[in-house]
């Protein structure tokens, strides 16, 4: 496993494994990787046969009040999980590798980003995009990986990839939980200890929403009124968005007749955490 920090290094060991007919897997990352890192690398490591792992906190994808100085870094334990779960290659630049001065071409999707996150994180979408095709366009993988946990996101880069024709597969990977539910994220380090028993009501909700969905509800309203009001009983806890929204549009809907996706954002205490679920995995 090597860790390089250059657009031509990462060009060329690709180059190499193309030469040798290799397949190519990507797993974009900002880093401080947990077990939902982990299952993306795993997956690509059973389709592909090299794994290349960006770890990369994206600046253009915080907004000016957000907590790009604060996102957690650690490399030395990226690297060791990288190895531990069959990845190749850690991509980790610099700022300025991915943006040199005189940067000025954006990615920016016209529907389904002025949804859920991107009312509250308007420029969140263009720095995802921008920064996801290229490195696509630096990797050129045959296959990336992306999990559900940011379902929007996944929903977006599908619709890039459609849209602007880009050859590669995008596989969606489940949402890994901690054993009390809490979905993994690097963020959890921003919770005290009593912050992370009371973000246990994104998942409380989360389940309770998916026990109504199982049990024939088809009324939004319904769910939504019992998944808020879980949520609002914590005192820790405030609602940016709780919504039920056709899958490919992101556009709230009033009835269960269609492939949707329930997603909510909450802040507990000052870190806002997301979690969601399909009805179709339900
Ligand atoms: P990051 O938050 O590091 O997440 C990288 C990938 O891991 C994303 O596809 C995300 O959905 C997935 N992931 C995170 N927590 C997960 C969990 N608990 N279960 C399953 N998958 C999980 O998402 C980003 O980085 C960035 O926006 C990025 C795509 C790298 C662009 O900068």
């Amino acid at each position: 496993m090597k860790i390089v920090k250059t657009i031509e290094e990462v060009r060329a060991q690709v180059k190499a494994w193309r030469a040798q007919g290799l397949t190519v897997g990507l797993v974009p990352t900002m880093g401080y990787l947990h077990e939902g890192h982990a299952s993306l690398i795993d997956a690509s490591h059973r389709d592909n046969d090299r794994t290349v792992v960006s770890d990369f906190v994206n600046p253009m994808q915080f907004g000016p009040t957000e907590d790009l100085e604060s996102y957690p870094r650690d490399i030395e334990h990226d690297a060791r999980l990288v190895e531990a779960h069959g990845g190749d290659l850690i991509f980790h630049p610099e700022p300025e590798e991915m943006y040199h001065e005189g940067f000025s071409s954006f990615v920016d999707m016209t529907v389904l980003t002025q949804e859920l996150c991107g009312l509250s994180r308007p420029v969140h979408f263009r720095g995802v995009c921008t920064v996801v095709s290229k490195l696509f366009h630096i990797v050129k993988p045959d296959r990336a990986y992306f999990g559900k946990k940011d379902a929007q996101q996944l929903a977006v880069i599908r619709h890039m990839v459609d849209d602007l024709n880009m050859d590669i597969e995008i596989i969606g990977c489940p949402i890994i939980r901690e054993e009390d539910g809490l979905a993994k994220s690097s963020r959890n380090t921003y919770l005290s200890a009593q912050e992370r028993q009371a973000a246990l009501v994104l998942s409380r909700a989360i389940f309770r929403g998916m026990e109504l969905v199982r049990a024939g509800e088809t009324d939004c309203a319904a769910i939504l009124k019992e998944m808020r009001s879980l949520i609002e009983a914590e005192p820790l806890a405030r609602i940016d968005y709780v919504k039920i929204v056709d899958c490919a549009t992101m556009q709230q809907i009033g009835t269960l007749d269609r492939p949707a996706l329930c997603a909510m954002a909450v802040y507990i205490g000052k870190t806002r955490l997301i979690d969601n679920f399909f009805t179709e995995d339900v």
